[in-house]
Protein backbone atom coordinates (compact mmCIF):
# COMPACT_ATOMS: atom_id res chain seq x y z
CA UNK A 1 0.00 0.00 0.00
CA UNK A 2 1.27 3.76 -0.68
CA UNK A 3 0.14 5.80 2.16
CA UNK A 4 0.39 9.50 1.80
CA UNK A 5 1.77 11.03 5.30
CA UNK A 6 0.97 14.57 6.21
CA UNK A 7 3.84 16.44 8.86
CA UNK A 8 6.00 13.52 7.91
CA UNK A 9 8.56 15.34 9.45
CA UNK A 10 6.87 16.20 12.79
CA UNK A 11 6.97 14.52 16.29
CA UNK A 12 3.94 12.32 15.48
CA UNK A 13 4.61 11.89 11.76
CA UNK A 14 8.11 10.63 11.69
CA UNK A 15 7.05 7.84 14.12
CA UNK A 16 3.48 6.97 11.77
CA UNK A 17 6.03 6.61 8.64
CA UNK A 18 8.52 4.87 10.75
CA UNK A 19 5.87 1.91 11.63
CA UNK A 20 4.18 1.98 8.23
CA UNK A 21 7.73 1.42 6.80
CA UNK A 22 8.24 -1.24 8.75
CA UNK A 23 5.32 -3.20 8.10
CA UNK A 24 6.41 -3.09 4.35
CA UNK A 25 4.15 -0.08 3.22
CA UNK A 26 5.33 3.01 0.60
CA UNK A 27 5.03 6.46 2.27
CA UNK A 28 5.36 10.22 0.49
CA UNK A 29 6.12 11.79 3.13
CA UNK A 30 4.42 15.51 2.97
CA UNK A 31 6.01 18.15 5.01
CA UNK A 32 7.12 22.06 4.97
CA UNK A 33 9.37 22.27 7.70
CA UNK A 34 8.63 25.20 8.72
CA UNK A 35 10.75 27.08 11.93
CA UNK A 36 7.83 27.29 14.50
CA UNK A 37 10.53 24.80 16.41
CA UNK A 38 14.34 23.91 15.46
CA UNK A 39 14.25 22.46 12.09
CA UNK A 40 17.14 20.92 12.57
CA UNK A 41 14.95 18.32 14.81
CA UNK A 42 12.75 17.69 11.89
CA UNK A 43 15.50 17.12 9.53
CA UNK A 44 17.16 14.58 11.80
CA UNK A 45 13.45 12.63 12.46
CA UNK A 46 13.43 12.82 8.69
CA UNK A 47 17.23 11.46 8.24
CA UNK A 48 16.07 7.64 9.86
CA UNK A 49 14.19 7.27 6.43
CA UNK A 50 17.17 8.17 4.44
CA UNK A 51 18.15 5.48 1.72
CA UNK A 52 14.83 3.89 2.13
CA UNK A 53 13.57 3.06 -1.18
CA UNK A 54 10.20 3.20 0.03
CA UNK A 55 10.14 6.18 1.68
CA UNK A 56 9.71 9.24 -0.42
CA UNK A 57 9.94 12.86 0.79
CA UNK A 58 8.24 16.13 -0.33
CA UNK A 59 8.83 19.29 0.73
CA UNK A 60 5.42 20.96 0.11
CA UNK A 61 3.08 23.37 2.02
CA UNK A 62 -0.50 22.27 2.47
CA UNK A 63 -1.77 25.46 3.00
CA UNK A 64 -0.73 26.43 -0.25
CA UNK A 65 -3.88 24.46 -2.57
CA UNK A 66 -1.95 25.43 -5.73
CA UNK A 67 1.54 22.74 -4.62
CA UNK A 68 -1.09 20.02 -2.78
CA UNK A 69 -2.84 20.03 -6.65
CA UNK A 70 0.17 19.81 -8.49
CA UNK A 71 1.50 16.76 -6.36
CA UNK A 72 -1.78 15.06 -6.94
CA UNK A 73 -0.31 12.30 -10.41
CA UNK A 74 2.51 11.77 -8.36
CA UNK A 75 -0.36 10.12 -5.47
CA UNK A 76 -2.14 8.23 -7.79
CA UNK A 77 -1.33 4.81 -5.98
CA UNK A 78 -1.89 5.85 -2.78
CA UNK A 79 -4.69 4.33 -1.21
CA UNK A 80 -4.14 6.00 2.70
CA UNK A 81 -3.47 9.35 3.42
CA UNK A 82 -3.01 9.67 7.65
CA UNK A 83 -2.82 14.02 7.66
CA UNK A 84 -0.89 14.72 11.08
CA UNK A 85 0.45 18.05 9.31
CA UNK A 86 -0.89 21.21 11.47
CA UNK A 87 0.08 24.18 13.23
CA UNK A 88 0.20 23.06 16.75
CA UNK A 89 -0.11 24.59 20.15
CA UNK A 90 -2.69 26.00 22.29
CA UNK A 91 -0.04 28.99 23.39
CA UNK A 92 1.16 30.17 20.71
CA UNK A 93 -2.09 31.06 18.58
CA UNK A 94 -2.76 33.57 21.14
CA UNK A 95 0.38 34.77 19.49
CA UNK A 96 -0.13 34.07 15.70
CA UNK A 97 -3.62 33.14 14.96
CA UNK A 98 -3.28 33.08 11.35
CA UNK A 99 -1.11 30.23 11.08
CA UNK A 100 -3.43 27.83 12.25
CA UNK A 101 -6.29 28.91 9.84
CA UNK A 102 -3.53 28.38 6.99
CA UNK A 103 -2.56 25.31 8.17
CA UNK A 104 -5.37 23.70 9.92
CA UNK A 105 -8.07 25.03 8.28
CA UNK A 106 -6.88 25.66 4.43
CA UNK A 107 -4.71 22.94 4.40
CA UNK A 108 -7.46 20.69 5.63
CA UNK A 109 -9.43 21.83 2.53
CA UNK A 110 -6.64 21.18 0.73
CA UNK A 111 -5.86 17.46 2.14
CA UNK A 112 -9.50 16.57 1.61
CA UNK A 113 -9.72 17.87 -2.22
CA UNK A 114 -6.57 15.65 -2.59
CA UNK A 115 -8.81 12.86 -0.73
CA UNK A 116 -11.26 13.76 -3.67
CA UNK A 117 -9.16 13.12 -6.39
CA UNK A 118 -7.13 10.43 -5.52
CA UNK A 119 -9.09 7.39 -7.41
CA UNK A 120 -7.98 4.27 -5.15
CA UNK A 121 -7.75 6.19 -1.68
CA UNK A 122 -9.75 4.03 0.42
CA UNK A 123 -9.42 6.68 3.92
CA UNK A 124 -8.34 9.86 5.23
CA UNK A 125 -7.04 9.79 9.02
CA UNK A 126 -6.82 13.12 10.48
CA UNK A 127 -5.39 14.31 13.40
CA UNK A 128 -8.14 16.13 16.08
CA UNK A 129 -7.14 16.96 19.09
CA UNK A 130 -8.64 16.73 23.33
CA UNK A 131 -8.63 20.57 22.83
CA UNK A 132 -11.63 20.93 21.37
CA UNK A 133 -13.56 19.56 24.72
CA UNK A 134 -12.47 22.89 25.75
CA UNK A 135 -13.49 23.98 29.03
CA UNK A 136 -15.71 20.49 29.28
CA UNK A 137 -15.94 19.59 33.32
CA UNK A 138 -17.12 16.23 33.34
CA UNK A 139 -14.42 13.75 32.82
CA UNK A 140 -13.15 11.50 31.29
CA UNK A 141 -13.93 13.17 27.72
CA UNK A 142 -16.21 11.31 25.32
CA UNK A 143 -16.31 11.54 21.85
CA UNK A 144 -20.37 12.42 22.40
CA UNK A 145 -20.12 15.00 24.49
CA UNK A 146 -20.84 18.75 23.49
CA UNK A 147 -17.67 20.35 21.64
CA UNK A 148 -18.45 23.94 20.57
CA UNK A 149 -16.86 25.73 23.02
CA UNK A 150 -13.20 25.97 22.21
CA UNK A 151 -10.75 27.74 24.56
CA UNK A 152 -8.46 28.88 22.27
CA UNK A 153 -8.13 29.35 17.88
CA UNK A 154 -5.59 26.11 18.01
CA UNK A 155 -8.85 24.52 19.28
CA UNK A 156 -11.34 25.89 16.72
CA UNK A 157 -9.42 25.17 14.23
CA UNK A 158 -9.46 21.33 15.22
CA UNK A 159 -13.27 21.21 15.77
CA UNK A 160 -13.24 22.98 12.26
CA UNK A 161 -11.31 20.24 10.59
CA UNK A 162 -13.71 17.64 12.00
CA UNK A 163 -16.45 19.75 10.39
CA UNK A 164 -15.34 19.66 7.41
CA UNK A 165 -14.10 16.18 7.09
CA UNK A 166 -18.36 15.40 7.93
CA UNK A 167 -18.58 17.58 4.86
CA UNK A 168 -16.45 15.95 2.54
CA UNK A 169 -17.75 12.44 3.66
CA UNK A 170 -21.30 13.49 3.42
CA UNK A 171 -20.85 15.40 -0.48
CA UNK A 172 -18.18 12.77 -1.77
CA UNK A 173 -18.52 9.58 0.38
CA UNK A 174 -14.60 10.10 1.61
CA UNK A 175 -14.49 7.58 4.28
CA UNK A 176 -12.36 9.70 7.21
CA UNK A 177 -11.12 9.49 10.82
CA UNK A 178 -10.27 12.09 13.07
CA UNK A 179 -8.54 10.83 16.03
CA UNK A 180 -8.31 13.12 19.36
CA UNK A 181 -4.91 12.90 20.58
CA UNK A 182 -4.15 13.31 24.22
CA UNK A 183 -0.81 15.23 25.61
CA UNK A 184 1.52 12.99 23.09
CA UNK A 185 4.85 12.66 24.32
CA UNK A 186 8.02 10.51 23.54
CA UNK A 187 11.64 10.03 22.01
CA UNK A 188 11.55 12.47 19.11
CA UNK A 189 9.07 14.61 20.50
CA UNK A 190 8.05 18.19 20.32
CA UNK A 191 10.15 20.70 21.70
CA UNK A 192 7.20 23.22 22.42
CA UNK A 193 5.42 20.34 24.72
CA UNK A 194 5.65 20.05 28.65
CA UNK A 195 8.47 16.69 29.01
CA UNK A 196 10.70 18.36 26.34
CA UNK A 197 10.42 22.18 27.83
CA UNK A 198 10.80 20.95 31.23
CA UNK A 199 13.98 18.38 30.56
CA UNK A 200 15.26 21.33 28.39
CA UNK A 201 15.59 24.08 31.76
CA UNK A 202 15.80 21.01 34.33
CA UNK A 203 19.17 20.31 32.19
CA UNK A 204 20.14 23.79 31.42
CA UNK A 205 19.43 24.96 35.07
CA UNK A 206 16.70 27.29 34.27
CA UNK A 207 13.09 26.95 36.21
CA UNK A 208 10.84 25.47 34.69
CA UNK A 209 7.38 27.18 34.47
CA UNK A 210 4.53 25.61 36.37
CA UNK A 211 0.96 27.04 35.38
CA UNK A 212 -2.21 26.83 37.73
CA UNK A 213 0.43 26.83 41.02
CA UNK A 214 0.73 22.81 39.49
CA UNK A 215 -2.95 22.33 39.93
CA UNK A 216 -2.90 20.61 36.41
CA UNK A 217 -3.78 17.06 35.25
CA UNK A 218 -3.52 15.72 31.60
CA UNK A 219 -3.69 12.67 30.09
CA UNK A 220 -0.19 11.64 29.06
CA UNK A 221 0.07 9.31 26.26
CA UNK A 222 3.42 7.80 24.94
CA UNK A 223 3.98 7.82 21.26
CA UNK A 224 4.01 4.08 20.70
CA UNK A 225 0.45 3.71 22.03
CA UNK A 226 -0.71 6.71 19.74
CA UNK A 227 0.91 5.32 16.94
CA UNK A 228 -0.53 1.78 17.19
CA UNK A 229 -3.93 3.62 17.31
CA UNK A 230 -2.85 5.59 14.13
CA UNK A 231 -2.40 2.20 12.26
CA UNK A 232 -5.56 0.36 13.74
CA UNK A 233 -7.40 3.57 12.52
CA UNK A 234 -6.32 3.62 9.21
CA UNK A 235 -6.44 -0.07 8.67
CA UNK A 236 -10.12 0.38 9.25
CA UNK A 237 -12.25 2.63 7.32
CA UNK A 238 -15.11 4.68 8.68
CA UNK A 239 -18.13 2.65 7.75
CA UNK A 240 -21.51 4.56 7.49
CA UNK A 241 -22.86 6.50 10.38
CA UNK A 242 -26.51 6.62 11.05
CA UNK A 243 -26.70 9.13 8.86
CA UNK A 244 -25.19 7.34 6.22
CA UNK A 245 -21.92 9.75 6.63
CA UNK A 246 -18.47 7.55 6.35
CA UNK A 247 -16.92 9.69 9.16
CA UNK A 248 -16.30 9.35 12.59
CA UNK A 249 -14.01 10.41 15.53
CA UNK A 250 -12.01 8.98 18.30
CA UNK A 251 -10.39 10.03 21.61
CA UNK A 252 -6.53 8.15 22.05
CA UNK A 253 -5.13 9.26 25.42
CA UNK A 254 -3.73 6.82 28.04
CA UNK A 255 -7.16 7.06 30.14
CA UNK A 256 -5.31 8.36 33.20
CA UNK A 257 -5.89 11.58 34.58
CA UNK A 258 -1.77 12.27 36.09
CA UNK A 259 -0.98 15.11 38.47
CA UNK A 260 1.26 17.32 36.82
CA UNK A 261 3.37 17.38 39.43
CA UNK A 262 4.06 13.59 39.08
CA UNK A 263 4.90 13.88 35.70
CA UNK A 264 7.20 16.29 36.74
CA UNK A 265 8.67 14.13 39.83
CA UNK A 266 9.29 11.39 37.37
CA UNK A 267 11.18 13.65 35.05
CA UNK A 268 13.43 14.80 37.94
CA UNK A 269 13.57 11.55 38.58
CA UNK A 270 14.81 9.86 35.14
CA UNK A 271 17.46 13.24 34.77
CA UNK A 272 18.87 12.81 37.93
CA UNK A 273 18.22 16.63 38.73
CA UNK A 274 15.55 19.08 40.66
CA UNK A 275 13.77 21.09 38.85
CA UNK A 276 13.50 24.91 40.30
CA UNK A 277 9.61 25.56 40.13
CA UNK A 278 8.13 28.90 38.96
CA UNK A 279 4.35 28.92 40.21
CA UNK A 280 3.00 30.79 37.65
CA UNK A 281 -1.77 31.50 36.98
CA UNK A 282 -3.29 29.65 34.52
CA UNK A 283 -3.00 30.63 31.22
CA UNK A 284 -6.03 32.38 29.31
CA UNK A 285 -6.39 29.16 26.46
CA UNK A 286 -5.24 26.32 28.53
CA UNK A 287 -7.39 24.09 30.46
CA UNK A 288 -6.99 22.74 33.59
CA UNK A 289 -7.68 18.62 33.09
CA UNK A 290 -7.77 16.51 30.23
CA UNK A 291 -8.94 12.73 30.70
CA UNK A 292 -9.83 10.47 27.69
CA UNK A 293 -12.83 8.26 27.68
CA UNK A 294 -11.61 5.33 25.32
CA UNK A 295 -14.18 2.72 25.44
CA UNK A 296 -15.38 3.46 21.67
CA UNK A 297 -11.46 3.22 20.63
CA UNK A 298 -11.26 0.12 22.41
CA UNK A 299 -14.14 -1.14 20.93
CA UNK A 300 -13.68 -0.11 17.19
CA UNK A 301 -10.48 0.04 16.83
CA UNK A 302 -8.75 -2.57 19.38
CA UNK A 303 -6.96 0.27 21.10
CA UNK A 304 -5.26 -0.25 23.96
CA UNK A 305 -2.61 1.96 25.77
CA UNK A 306 -0.02 0.37 27.47
CA UNK A 307 2.32 2.79 28.81
CA UNK A 308 2.11 4.34 31.92
CA UNK A 309 4.30 7.49 32.75
CA UNK A 310 6.52 5.34 34.99
CA UNK A 311 8.02 3.56 31.99
CA UNK A 312 7.42 6.20 29.02
CA UNK A 313 8.88 8.65 31.10
CA UNK A 314 13.05 7.52 31.54
CA UNK A 315 12.36 6.37 27.86
CA UNK A 316 11.84 9.84 26.68
CA UNK A 317 14.71 10.89 28.98
CA UNK A 318 17.03 8.19 27.76
CA UNK A 319 16.66 9.37 24.24
CA UNK A 320 16.68 12.96 25.08
CA UNK A 321 20.14 12.57 26.67
CA UNK A 322 21.46 10.62 23.79
CA UNK A 323 19.96 13.22 21.26
CA UNK A 324 21.22 15.86 23.21
CA UNK A 325 24.47 14.53 24.14
CA UNK A 326 23.93 14.92 27.76
CA UNK A 327 25.69 12.65 29.92
N1 LIG B 1 1.64 16.08 20.15
C1 LIG B 1 0.46 16.19 20.78
O1 LIG B 1 0.36 16.05 22.01
C2 LIG B 1 -0.80 16.45 20.01
C3 LIG B 1 -2.00 16.55 20.72
C4 LIG B 1 -3.17 16.77 20.03
C5 LIG B 1 -3.16 16.88 18.66
N2 LIG B 1 -1.98 16.81 17.99
C6 LIG B 1 -2.02 16.92 16.52
O2 LIG B 1 -1.25 15.86 15.98
C7 LIG B 1 -0.64 16.28 14.77
C8 LIG B 1 0.85 16.05 14.82
O3 LIG B 1 1.37 16.78 15.92
P1 LIG B 1 2.89 16.73 16.35
O4 LIG B 1 2.92 16.77 17.83
O5 LIG B 1 3.59 15.63 15.63
O6 LIG B 1 3.37 18.17 15.82
P2 LIG B 1 4.65 18.59 14.97
O7 LIG B 1 4.63 20.08 14.95
O8 LIG B 1 5.87 17.92 15.49
O9 LIG B 1 4.33 18.01 13.53
C9 LIG B 1 3.59 18.71 12.57
C10 LIG B 1 4.41 18.75 11.29
O10 LIG B 1 3.61 19.38 10.30
C11 LIG B 1 4.44 20.23 9.55
N3 LIG B 1 3.63 21.32 9.02
C12 LIG B 1 3.06 22.34 9.71
N4 LIG B 1 2.41 23.16 8.87
C13 LIG B 1 2.56 22.63 7.63
C14 LIG B 1 2.11 23.03 6.35
N5 LIG B 1 1.38 24.14 6.17
N6 LIG B 1 2.43 22.26 5.28
C15 LIG B 1 3.18 21.12 5.45
N7 LIG B 1 3.64 20.72 6.64
C16 LIG B 1 3.33 21.46 7.72
C17 LIG B 1 5.49 20.75 10.52
O11 LIG B 1 6.69 21.16 9.85
C18 LIG B 1 5.71 19.54 11.41
O12 LIG B 1 6.82 18.78 10.98
C19 LIG B 1 -1.04 17.75 14.59
O13 LIG B 1 -2.17 17.79 13.75
C20 LIG B 1 -1.42 18.19 15.98
O14 LIG B 1 -2.34 19.26 15.96
C21 LIG B 1 -0.80 16.59 18.63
Amino acid sequence: MTIVVTGAAGFIGSHVTAALLARGDRVVGIDNLNDYYDVRLKEARLARFDGNPAFRFVRADIGDRAAVEALLPDLRDCTGIVHLAAQAGVRYSLENPYAYIDTNVTGQVAMLEAARHLPRLKHLVYASSSSVYGGNRDLPFSVADRVDRPLSVYAATKKAGEMLAHAYAHNYGIASTGLRFFTVYGPWGRPDMAAFLFADAIVGGRPIRVFNGGDMKRDFTYIDDIVAGVVAALDRPAPPDDHGVPHRVFNLGNHRCEELMRFIALLEEALGRRAEKRMEPMQMADVPATYADIEASRRELGYEPATPIDVGIPRFVDWYKSYHKVT
